[in-house]
């Protein structure tokens, strides 16, 4: 097949969907691959690495007119006009924007958005929202280390002592872990709280200390459990409770990452202006759930502005949007393989696209088809 890497042109997006690596493989299988001029560049992949795997170097439309187009992110109106009907596309092209979907689908694409894969053993392999969540949370301590103006590990100089910095993780997921095992390495204390109770023991066992709100209705037990390995909204009695632990820590803490998240909803508000006040001037937030709060901007805390730094009440609030681009090397090598595994379940042996009907990664992958939206 004709497979198409465009460069990815979404506002900071450094990412690319295929690596020297992975370009070689597809080489290797029988595909021709044609990279767009620049797409590796910023994350360090050089055309001319490209080149000696035996790729192409191309432009923008020669990239987006392939029979198979592997990016990022979703295409914007422009890339998509520039994509050939009855094409087969790959990416992360989120599964809950309806108006995406409807757009692909007019554009005649077969498309595949890698986020809907399940979180099954066999999935593993291509899940980017773990890939991507990790570097996430690993990217968030290093900034608030970056920017917290005091040292993370508690250390005895000639000096004086200096106390460990206080981190505090709200949603202990893929990001969420990640963050606990970097800041601990960086010698903080950390305490962590999610709705899921399977989660005690994972924050246990990297040396955090879980915050324990214990389920009192057979309502709130239920609902912890969630669903697919996911959270569900948890019932308010709950959250109240879950608001008062949360603030306590929050007011003692140097650091706090959040990072809750509940598929296809709004994130939680767990740090409400209140708790803002309440922290010490010069410490620092970092919402990786900015941008997906109740009301757009926001995230875990209602202060958080997506996209931007901003200090309020003497705290520093990171609304980082895009945590995974920052890291863009690691990032887009991660990410490259991801792909690489999930077309194996849709290439054939030579080389061509074949949809198995019965696979349910691919089935729960599909978001467009023919002209209709596949999505249920
Ligand atoms: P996510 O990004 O959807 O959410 C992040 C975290 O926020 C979750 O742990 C969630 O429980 C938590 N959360 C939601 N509402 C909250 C609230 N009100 N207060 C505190 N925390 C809240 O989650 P992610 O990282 O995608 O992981 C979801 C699940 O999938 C996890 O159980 C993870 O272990 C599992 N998983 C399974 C895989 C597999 O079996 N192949 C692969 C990757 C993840």
């Amino acid at each position: 097949m004709l497979i198409g890497v465009p460069l990815e042109t979404a506002a900071g997006e450094t990412r690319v969907a295929v690596t020297p690596e992975t370009a070689k493989k597809y080489v290797a299988q029988g595909h021709t691959v044609q990279v767009q001029s620049g797409a590796g560049v910023a994350a360090s992949i050089t055309d001319a690495a490209f080149e000696a795997v035996g790729a192409t170097i191309v432009d923008r439309n020669a990239a987006l007119g392939a029979e198979l187009v592997l990016k990022v992110q979703r295409p914007s109106a422009d890339e998509l006009a520039l994509m050939k009907p009855g094409a087969v596309l790959v990416g992360m092209l989120n599964p809950f924007d309806k108006d995406g979907l409807s757009q692909m689908a007019n554009a005649g694409l077969t498309s595949f958005a890698l986020e809907a894969a399940p979180r099954t053993t066999r999935a593993q392999s291509m899940d980017v929202l773990s890939s991507q969540a990790n570097i996430a949370g690993y990217k968030a301590v290093i900034m608030a280390a970056d920017r917290y103006q005091k040292f993370f590990p508690m250390l005895m100089t000639a000096a004086g002592t200096v106390k460990a910095a206080r981190v505090v993780i709200l949603g202990v997921g893929v990001a969420g872990l990640q963050a606990i095992a970097t800041a601990k390495r960086l010698g903080a204390v950390i305490e962590a709280s999610d709705v899921r109770p399977s989660v005690k023991e994972q924050v246990e066992s990297l040396g955090a200390k879980f915050i324990d709100v214990p389920y009192e209705t057979a309502e709130e037990k239920e609902a912890a459990e969630g669903v697919g390995g996911y959270a569900r909204p948890m019932p308010q009695s709950w959250l109240d409770r879950q608001k008062v632990e949360v603030a306590k820590r929050v007011a003692a803490a140097d650091v706090v990452i959040s990072t809750a998240l509940i598929p296809g909803r709004a994130a939680p508000v767990l740090v409400t202006e209140d708790m803002v006040k309440a922290m010490k001037p010069g410490s620092v937030i970092i919402d990786i759930a900015a941008g997906k709060g109740p009301n757009g901007h926001d995230g875990n805390c209602p202060l958080t502005e997506a996209g931007k730094t901003v200090t309020k009440h003497g705290v520093h609030i990171v609304g980082e949007t895009n945590l995974p681009a920052l890291v863009a090397a690691d990032a887009s090598a991660l990410y490259a393989r991801n792909v690489l595994d999930f077309l194996k379940l849709v290439l054939t042996k030579d080389a061509r696209f074949e949809m198995p009907t019965d696979d349910d990664i691919v089935t729960a992958c599909l978001m467009t088809q023919a002209g209709q939206v596949k999505r249920t």
